[in-house]
């Protein structure tokens, strides 16, 4: 009797809190950091303010880049290292990609990615990490897609400011790349123009997210253009919107090498460190420019006090180095194993998964044998020790009837084995970040081309190779790599089971043997919708010179066309089953409450992702049908059942009016809540008079 009336369980999901404790950018005693930064400003000559204002040179000393810094003021220069999959030195731990880091929906674990990445990066002498990417993923062509996070906005912003404070328990933080930047093949030039509303509403919450909650100390501008102008000399961005409105105290550094086109323009419009070397910012033209009058000396007081500002907030001065054991360690290791665990998205699964270890296996294709990890550009991470899909599942278990057949065997005895796992998907030659080079495949070489993707498909070849494994074996499970939608459709119905398992990191073998045999249930959702065909969605030129962005991409575009997706935004399967029991909702001053019950009916234990949309009822302005603005997870055993809180507060509900800004309008606002952007089972409607919520 005691039991029943016990409460259950009750989780936040998002736990303010925990998730930024530790933040050393929330600690600051900003009073005494200025006394201490005019004192330190005092004693220099404009020279040495110049020199606090760019890096040292262009290539990287073991994986740091310097900027600024003077031994004889006892004033440290920042030591920059990439990146968004982890520390970009020397040997370290390879995270699965943000992307797939987005698919766990789990705040608390990016925290944990974020220190443990924080913490490598520190250990290599590091002190600031050019992470987290949180440019939205407005078409999952984009050859950066990996490193992001998300399509959506909210979820962009939870995960990304969950990196950030995890990560400067360590060191300093970067998000990037302010703003907009979301086509590789010409991002040194493209436009991405944006009305204002879209550009507030979609484009720059998750920065703000990133500023206002997690403090990061700086941000890495954009290389591309908003609205015509240069992100790295656009003073809209760069000085309005953030260091006004925002109220960020950290620096902002130019994208590499092209990110800083100008010196009076952009150091007037609120750049203030350029990298990875002064070809602008140089003392010859610096010079100049305060002799023409088109630059003051107070500007550059003004930037050298910005740099400055975080060496003293983050006492860079006498931070200690943790010792090298800290790099791929066990537990980073571990954690590295149980992201890309939470991380994989089973997407279909006609009784074949999971597999037992009695079953004969053909583990099919090329990549099985690959480690693939993801893109060769900035934020390729090296590791001493790579698990392969194929090492993985031979690790399992001593009894696994296990035979490999590459993409060119010969498979015509296939039908022998119990199932087929196909391992198929993209490398770092189909999509990344775009960097030319003619070693790309004689030599294996570090550099490769990336870039962004024509369409959507997998490569003919593994199209054929699916397609002939599925007619003869007796069951097929394919296993998609990759960092962004891959369209399906022309094989899916051929095959038992699919699951997106992006670039997984260096524990995904492990990983992937532990999924597929059940030792823990798949539990990722997808954080980009899979279309059925990219001619579902917006046009997609990779020679673009500009483009038009707006309120709708992704789930909110395919919603607005009526377009059904092959898979929706939020959607993943698992071993198990989990009900909604019940939504209750309370409004507490300018926030609502929402209580989501949910219960393990299955037999295996397994983590569920109960989702908060909102839609909007006889809004004054268009809306999008429906938006994410809460999510959390919740692990229960077979049978437990919890409760998760996820709060919305009034700021979520607003547009943006470019004359009045933000506005909580009077109209009724739908809180939906489900287990995808597309099962949304329970909803509590409320109406806004103007003044008072009235629940309907
Ligand atoms: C990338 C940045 C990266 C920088 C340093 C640039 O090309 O766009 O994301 O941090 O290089 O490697």
């Amino acid at each position: 009797m005691l039991d029943a009336m016990e409460a259950n369980r009750s989780e936040k999901a998002f736990d303010r809190e925990k998730i930024h404790s530790g933040n050393i950018g929330l600690e600051v005693d900003h009073g005494a950091v200025e006394i201490e930064v005019e004192r330190l400003l005092a004693s220099m000559t404009l020279q040495q303010k110049v020199h606090e204002i760019r890096g040292w040179q262009a290539a990287p000393i073991d994986g740091l880049y310097y900027a600024g810094g003077d031994e004889g003021l006892n004033i440290p220069a920042f030591r920059m290292v990439d990146g968004p999959r982890g520390a970009r030195a020397g040997m370290a731990t390879a995270f699965p990609v943000a992307i797939a880091r987005g698919a766990t929906f789990d705040v608390e674990l990016e925290r944990r990615v974020g220190l443990a990445a924080g913490l490598e990066v520190a250990a290599k002498n590091g002190n600031v990490i050019l992470a987290p990417t949180i440019n939205l993923l407005r078409h999952p062509g984009w050859g950066r897609a990996q490193e992001t996070y998300s399509e959506d906005t909210f979820h962009m912003g939870a995960m990304g400011v969950s990196f950030v404070s995890g990560a400067q328990n360590h060191v300093l933080t970067s998000p990037k790349h302010f703003a907009l930047n979301n086509l590789e093949m010409t991002r040194f030039e493209v436009s991405a123009n944006v009305d204002e509303r879209s550009l507030h509403e979609v484009y720059l919450p998750h920065f703000k997210r990133c500023v206002v909650e997690g403090a990061a100390a700086s941000v890495m501008s954009a290389y591309n253009k908003v609205n015509g102008v240069y992100c790295g000399e656009h003073p809209v961005l760069l000085s309005d919107i953030l260091r006004e409105d925002w109220g960020f105290k950290g620096f902002v550094e130019s994208d590499w090498f092209l990110g800083t086109r100008s010196t009076v323009a952009a150091i007037n419009a609120g750049m203030d460190i350029e990298m990875p070397t002064g070809y602008r910012f140089d003392d010859e033209k610096i010079t100049q420019a305060i002799t023409d009058g088109e630059l003051t000396e107070e500007t550059i007081t003004r930037n050298a006090g910005r740099a400055l500002y975080q060496k003293v907030a983050f006492d860079l001065a006498n931070r200690e180095v943790p010792d090298e054991s800290v790099v791929e360690c066990r537990e980073h290791i571990e954690l590295a194993r149980e992201v890309a665990e939470k991380s994989f998205v089973l997407l279909k699964n006609e009784s074949v998964l999971p597999l037992t270890t009695t079953q004969s296996i053909a583990v099919v294709g090329d990549l099985a044998d690959v480690a693939n990890l993801g893109d060769r550009g900035s934020s390729m991470v090296t590791s001493s020790a790579v698990t392969t899909p194929l090492a993985g599942l031979r690790a399992f278990g001593n009894e696994v009837d296990l035979h490999y057949y590459a993409s060119d065997a010969d498979i015509s005895n296939i039908g022998e084995f119990d199932v087929a796992v196909v391992v198929a998907g993209l490398t770092y030659k189909e999509e990344g970040e775009f960097i030319p080079t003619q070693q790309q495949e004689s030599d294996g070489s570090d550099l490769a081309r990336g870039g962004d993707r024509a369409d959507l498909r997998l490569p003919e070849s593994q199209e054929r190779l699916i397609r002939e494994v599925a007619l003869t074996a007796n069951k097929t499970i394919v296993l998609l790599e990759g960092g962004s939608a891959i369209e399906v459709s022309s094989w899916v119905n051929e095959v038992d089971a699919l699951m997106m398992v992006w670039y997984p990191g260096r524990e995904g073998g492990h990983a992937i043997a532990r999924v597929l045999f059940g030792a823990v249930s798949p539990s990722g959702k997808l954080p980009v919708s899979f279309p059925q065909s990219i001619r579902q969605l917006m046009d997609w030129d990779m020679s673009a010179l500009d483009i038009n962005h707006d309120l709708f991409h992704g789930y909110r575009y395919l919603d607005k066309k009526a377009e059904q997706p092959e898979y929706p935004f939020g959607f993943g399967l698992s071993y198990t089953e989990f009900t909604l029991e019940g939504l209750q909702v309370e409004r507490v001053e300018n926030r609502f409450f929402l209580n989501v019950s949910v219960r393990n009916t299955g037999d295996t234990a397994g983590g569920a992702v109960p989702q908060l949309y909102v839609s909007y009822r006889n809004s004054v302005v268009e809306r999008p049908v429906k938006e994410l603005k809460g999510f959390g997870r919740v692990e229960l055993e077979p049978g437990e059942v919890a409760d998760l809180e996820i709060e919305l507060g009034d700021a979520e509900l607003c547009y943006y009016d470019p004359l009045d800004g933000w506005v909580l309008e009077a109209c009724t606002y739908e809180l939906r809540v489900g287990q995808a952007s597309d099962d949304l089972p329970f909803e509590s409607t409320w109406r806004f008079d103007g003044e008072d919520w009235l629940p309907e």
